[in-house]
This record gives structure tokens, C-alpha cells and sequence, in this order.
């Protein structure tokens, strides 16, 4: 299929997609987002596919929300449509997403990061919810995930400032998994999600819903949870294999059943 707004590749069991809208630093605008779910379904829907990249420019990840698209917008026109309502889909990806991060992701940029599962950030990234300086808010969840991510203080002062924070700081703030040289950024995101899509895809899936579960609710829910679905994995023949494979010292062909 082809896109207007993004590249989008497979690299072995590896869905990669790349932001491409170099005039305007990757600002998010509807056509984005349409096709980021198109492209996302697509990697769904392929068997072959056990994990996604999602990257940007070395000079941008994403510089937010389009602000020129949405200068004109009316309160009663965004309420009624519900506007921004559709990243959800985007952020409720059951595959394994990875945010392979350089240069600026501000604003809905940032919080498009946060919806990946994990961030791998080049040296050179710049992360900040700069919307308050728009005489807005961060609206597609980054009061929410970025608190979560790196607590109360460190959101309150990048939401309340609009500053930015650069790579070596979000990695301390926890908003960050791995920092690595702007030119190894590709390279490790896909290795990071080849090594995923090797493993058995329930395992995989099932982690992610648990760890996400962590952000959903009590510990004693989340601790019976996960034990449901840990139980549930002995239902699958990658448990099988798995264990056998390590009691016969060999490497487990996944089957991913
Ligand atoms: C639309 C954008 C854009 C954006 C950059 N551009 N960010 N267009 N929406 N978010 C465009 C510029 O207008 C310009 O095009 C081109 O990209 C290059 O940007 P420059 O500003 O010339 O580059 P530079 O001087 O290097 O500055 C980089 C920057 C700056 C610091 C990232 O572009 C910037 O501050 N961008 C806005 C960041 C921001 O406020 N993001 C939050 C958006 S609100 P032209 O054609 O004009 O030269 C948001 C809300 C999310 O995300 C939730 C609700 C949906």
C-alpha cells in the first residue's frame, strides 16, 4: 500500500514504520494518524510480523501535533467529534511496539513515544510537552503517561514549563529505556524487536497486557492477573517447547500456538 505520510517496511519478523514528513518535522495531522492505524492493522493482521519500530527523522521524531491543522479548530467542532480520540487505537497495538527516538518529540510527538511500548532515545533526542507555551495542554495522554513515567515533580515541570528535556535526562527520569549513538539508533530498535519476534508471540502479547495492567489498577488485581494468564500460557505449545528446550539444551522453535 502506498502512504503519503510515513514509510513503512518490513525488516525480517520486524514491521518498521518511518514517519515521513520531513517539510514539517513529522507534526502529527490527521493523515498520520489515518494511515498509522492502517499501517499498524496491517502488521497485525500478518503472522509474520512479531514486533514494530516505529522511528522518525534524524532530526525529528515528531515535533507534536500539527499546530497549523489545528489553529483554526472551534471547542464545540473538536468536542462533538471527540478529536484526538482516535490515538487510542494507536496505543491499544497488542503487537509490541518500539519508539526508536532522534531529535525532537514534542508534544504529541512525545506522547506518541509514551504509547509505544518502550523508548530507545538516540543522543541526540529532545523530549518536552511544549502545549502549555501554545496556550493549551498535552491532549493525547501526556499529563497522564508522562506522570506516570517519570513521576509528579519532573511532569509538573516539563508540562507547567514547556521546556525540554534532553536524552541523557529522560533516561534518568525513566521515560527512556536505552540511549545509543544517533547512527546505532536504527540498528538496535531492530534488533531489540527481532529478538521479540523470535520469542513465542502469546508470551509476548500477554506480557505486554500484564505489565500494562500494572498502570490499570490494584496490585492484588494485577498480581491475580498475571497469575491467570502465566497459568493460562501452559495451555500453549511454546511452554512445551520452551522447557524442553532448555532441559535438551537447544535452542525452542516457537510455534508461536
Ligand atoms: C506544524 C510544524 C510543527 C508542528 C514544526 N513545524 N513543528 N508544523 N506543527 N508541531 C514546521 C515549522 O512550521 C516549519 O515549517 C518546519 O516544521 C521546520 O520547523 P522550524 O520551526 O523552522 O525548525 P527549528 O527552528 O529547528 O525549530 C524546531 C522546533 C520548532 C523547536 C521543533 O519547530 C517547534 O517549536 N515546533 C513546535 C513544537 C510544539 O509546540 N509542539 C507541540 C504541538 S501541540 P515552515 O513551513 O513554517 O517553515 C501538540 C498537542 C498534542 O502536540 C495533543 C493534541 C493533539
Amino acid at each position: 500500500m502506498a502512504y503519503e505520510t510515513l514509510i513503512v517496511e518490513t525488516r525480517g519478523n520486524v514491521g518498521l514504520v518511518t514517519l515521513n514528513r520531513p517539510q514539517a518535522l513529522n507534526a502529527l495531522n490527521s493523515t498520520v494518524l489515518k494511515e498509522l492505524k492502517e499501517a499498524y492493522a496491517a502488521f497485525h493482521a500478518d503472522e509474520t510480523v512479531g514486533a514494530i519500530v516505529l522511528t522518525g527523522s534524524e532530526r525529528a521524531f515528531a515535533a507534536g501535533a500539527d499546530i497549523k491543522e489545528m489553529q483554526p479548530l472551534e471547542f464545540a467542532d473538536i468536542y462533538k467529534s471527540d478529536f484526538i480520540s482516535g490515538w487510542d487505537e494507536v496505543a491499544k497495538a497488542r503487537k509490541p511496539v518500539i519508539a526508536a527516538v532522534s531529535g525532537f518529540a514534542l508534544g504529541g510527538g512525545c506522547e506518541l513515544a509514551m504509547m509505544c511500548d518502550f523508548v530507545i532515545a538516540s543522543e541526540t533526542a529532545k523530549f518536552g510537552q511544549p502545549e502549555i507555551t501554545l496556550g493549551v495542554i498535552p491532549g493525547m495522554g501526556g499529563s497522564q503517561r508522562l506522570t506516570r513515567a517519570v513521576g509528579k515533580a519532573k511532569a509538573m515541570d516539563l508540562i507547567l514549563t514547556g521546556r525540554m528535556m534532553d536524552a541523557a535526562e529522560a533516561e534518568r527520569s525513566g521515560l527512556v529505556s536505552r540511549v545509543v549513538a544517533p547512527e546505532r539508533l536504527i540498528d538496535e530498535a531492530l534488533a531489540a524487536a527481532e529478538k521479540i519476534a523470535s520469542l513465542s508471540r502469546p508470551s509476548v502479547m500477554m506480557a505486554k497486557e500484564a505489565v500494562n495492567r500494572a498502570f490499570e489498577t490494584t496490585l492484588e488485581e494485577g498480581l491475580r492477573f498475571e497469575r491467570r494468564l502465566f497459568h493460562s500460557l501452559f495451555a500453549t505449545d511454546d511452554q512445551k517447547e520452551g522447557m524442553a528446550a532448555f532441559v535438551e539444551k537447544r535452542k525452542p522453535a516457537f510455534t508461536h500456538r
